[in-house]
């Protein structure tokens, strides 16, 4: 099996995820070169980067010599072709077919078959991306969570024709970036996390559009109660807890009663159409119009990173 060494990582979309990734490679210890279509949004990206490195950095997350470090091994540049000397590159462009198949196909032409390609993709087959490509077994599927420099974990996706000893590098690579990797060992739509993710969601909208309760109780019920164990156990050792009979019993009169819409519900589509769109547009279903939106993103970096430090995620260093 062949040894892969990660020294240095190319990112390709300078957006929310692939300035996060590349965030996490340069402060855990790695060269990292982040790509977009241009200098503005280079220099944007640059600025983000820099904004929650000093965060992690004043929460003691981060060292100041980690933090001097990590802004020395981000490079940034529009030219595809300065990508040329790395080991790995990870696509972050938007989620858009076209554009990442049309991009696969350009940096399997571009680059030696010994780089490996992956996909920041939320839910595109990994196989019809590498299909493009004549080295499908150098491309995965690599489903990095927002904030990526916050959330522990990434999705490790198997595509039809990922070779194994690629898949076993880059859970590797992703333990040395400090992070969990979960193997997802068939190419499915929404893989693990937006499988389950989404199947939460469902509900919740449909509770709300039943007005069985307020949005704010619906998000109180989570937060406050079943998913107050998941830091700490997951749905299936929840059902061990309980007992395999009563998961049994539960589910025989309550599966057939849960929402399964195959559509998006009506309230959902209503509120895109009339742009509420959230946080974004000044409401969604909640009202965000006096709200300091930056603030409030920031206040919940704040308690995620209380939180990493209590379940024992981070590394914390003792020089601040
Ligand atoms: N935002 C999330 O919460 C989230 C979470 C997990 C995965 N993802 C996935 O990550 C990917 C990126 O999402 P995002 O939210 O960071 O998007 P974004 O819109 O914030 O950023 C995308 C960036 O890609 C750039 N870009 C477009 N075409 C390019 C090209 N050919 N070459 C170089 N750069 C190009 C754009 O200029 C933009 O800066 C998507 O596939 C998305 O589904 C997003």
């Amino acid at each position: 099996m062949k040894n892969y060494i990660f020294r240095k990582a190319g990112i390709v979309g300078a957006g929310v995820m692939g300035s996060g990734i590349a965030q996490v490679f340069a402060q855990e210890g790695f060269l990292v070169i982040l790509n977009d279509l241009d200098e503005d949004i280079l220099n944007k990206a640059k600025e983000r980067i820099k904004t929650n490195l000093f965060l992690l950095h004043e929460e003691g997350m981060l060292s100041g010599e980690r933090l001097k470090k990590a802004l020395q091994n981000l490079s940034f540049s529009s030219k595809l072709s300065r990508l040329k000397d790395v080991d790995i590159i990870i696509e972050a462009i938007p989620e858009k077919i076209e554009l990442k198949r049309a991009l696969f196909q350009k940096l399997d032409e571009m680059f030696s078959s010994e780089v490996i390609l992956a996909t920041n993709t939320s839910g595109i087959s990994i196989s019809l991306i590498a299909s493009v490509t004549e080295n499908p077994q150098r491309v995965i599927g690599m489903h990095w969570w927002n904030p990526p420099y916050i959330i522990p974990v990434v999705e490790v996706i198997k595509g039809e024709k990922t070779g194994t000893d690629i898949v076993e590098a880059v859970c590797q690579l992703v333990v040395k970036l400090n992070k969990k990797p979960v193997l997802v060992k068939k190419d499915i739509p929404g893989f693990l996390g937006n499988r389950m993710q989404y199947a939460l969601m469902r509900e919740a909208v449909h509770l709300l559009e039943e007005n069985v309760a307020s949005a704010e109780d619906i998000d109180t019920m989570v937060k406050a109660g079943f998913g107050f164990k998941f830091p700490v156990i997951g749905p299936l050792e929840t059902i061990d807890m309980a007992g395999m009979d009563i998961f049994y019993n539960v589910s025989k009169y309550l599966y057939k009663e849960l929402d399964a819409s195959p559509q998006p519900q009506k309230l959902v589509e209503d509120k895109v159409d009339r742009e509420k769109l959230g946080m974004k547009s000044g409401e969604g279903f909640y009202s965000y119009k006096s709200i300091d939106s930056l603030k409030l993103n920031q206040e919940r970096v704040k308690k995620y990173v209380r939180l990493l430090k209590e379940l024992g995620y981070c590394r914390q260093d003792k020089e601040v």
